[in-house]
């Protein structure tokens, strides 16, 4: 019944990074592709690769991957395989992550990537009904002066992009950082989105809020270390883009039955279910709400209610969410 439920409710997925959605079959068909020499001899080879301890563990991993990423066919392929499969699960509008700079860094332009990934959500929207939308996010790890050259060399593709993210190595690298970047991004009308409070501590989910002025934060599970900040988050209503498979197999979490998802849905979050990097973490949407209603027992309700929060909690117009809920 309730896995029947999960696939039929209409969902948004607001926390996918695209280039975390490269199975290891499509990168050695990319490789081959290009003539590019892997690390890893075989698909299986790779994939027993992906047991990670942390977040740094995972990103050296997901930045290798990228690596086969290198004409317009490739980003064409990659979006159009994830926004198939996520359609499989019942996602009816999703807000993709990507990372130019893991690209632009190779000498891969925004003339390469952005119309392989705008051709498939056009086809995607067409052949699957699934809306979609682009969020640019800069590299943390990278200076400010990096992200800034980025957003504007993202200038002239400014009206196919609907928000800017922030992701990478969170340690050490505060939202404070990126405040001037995130003023021009939304003087030009861009919503802002963070990721915070997945490694990093309770003091960066409130400078997301604070200086970059975020309309939702991403991850943010580790607000439950400051009370005040959870009151604040329910009061306010920010969304927290959750995505459990990311938390166990980076290590937030040491199993699922020990996620604070349930909790922070009982304390009154907008809480959403998402699937992060979905081809390194072993699981598309469904199977994050699958595996939080079997570790921590939600009822049916619970799981209508992720449904609709992440509905609300989208950047889908008025008309789009009315049609969804
Ligand atoms: N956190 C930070 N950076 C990322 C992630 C994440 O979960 N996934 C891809 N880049
Ligand atoms: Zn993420």
């Amino acid at each position: 019944m309730t896995d029947d439920l999960i696939r039929a409710l209409p969902k948004a997925e607001l926390h996918l990074h695209i280039e975390g959605s490269l199975e290891p079959e499509m990168v050695f068909r990319l490789a081959d592709r290009h003539g590019v020499a892997l690390a890893y001899d075989s698909v299986d080879a790779l994939r027993a690769a992906y047991d990670f301890h942390d977040l740094q563990s995972f990103l050296d991993l997901y930045y290798a991957g990228a690596d086969v990423l290198r004409d317009e066919a490739d980003f064409y392929d990659m979006t159009r395989a994830y926004l198939a499969r996520a359609a499989a699960d019942g996602v009816v509008h999703s807000e993709i992550f990507f990372d130019p700079q893991t690209h632009t860094a190779r000498g891969i332009g925004f003339d390469v990537f952005m119309p392989g990934m705008l051709r498939a959500l056009a086809d995607g929207e067409r052949e699957l009904g699934v809306s979609a939308k682009l969020i640019l996010c800069f590299l943390r790890h990278l200076s400010a002066d990096d992200a800034m050259a980025t957003l504007d060399a993202a200038l002239p593709w400014r009206d196919a992009i609907c928000a800017v993210g922030l992701d990478s190595s969170e340690r050490g690298h505060p939202p404070s950082k990126f405040t001037a970047v995130f003023d021009r991004a939304r003087a030009l009308g861009l919503l802002t989105v963070a990721h915070a409070g997945e490694e990093g501590p309770p003091a960066y989910i409130v400078e997301a809020l604070d200086l970059l002025k975020v309309r939702r934060i991403d991850h943010g599970v580790r607000c439950v270390e400051d009370g005040a900040l959870v009151e604040r988050l329910a009061r306010e209503q920010v969304p927290l883009t959750v995505c459990p498979l990311s938390n166990v197999k980076l290590c937030v979490f040491e199993r699922a039955a020990d996620h604070n998802l349930k909790t922070l849905l009982e304390r009154g979050l907008c809480v959403t279910v998402n699937s992060d990097d979905p081809a390194y973490f072993g699981g598309y949407v469904a199977d994050n709400y699958r595996a939080m209603q079997t570790a921590l027992s939600l009822s049916d309700a619970q799981i209508v209610q992720l449904a609709r929060n992440s509905i609300t909690a989208s950047f889908a117009d008025d008309d789009a969410k009315a049609r969804w809920l």
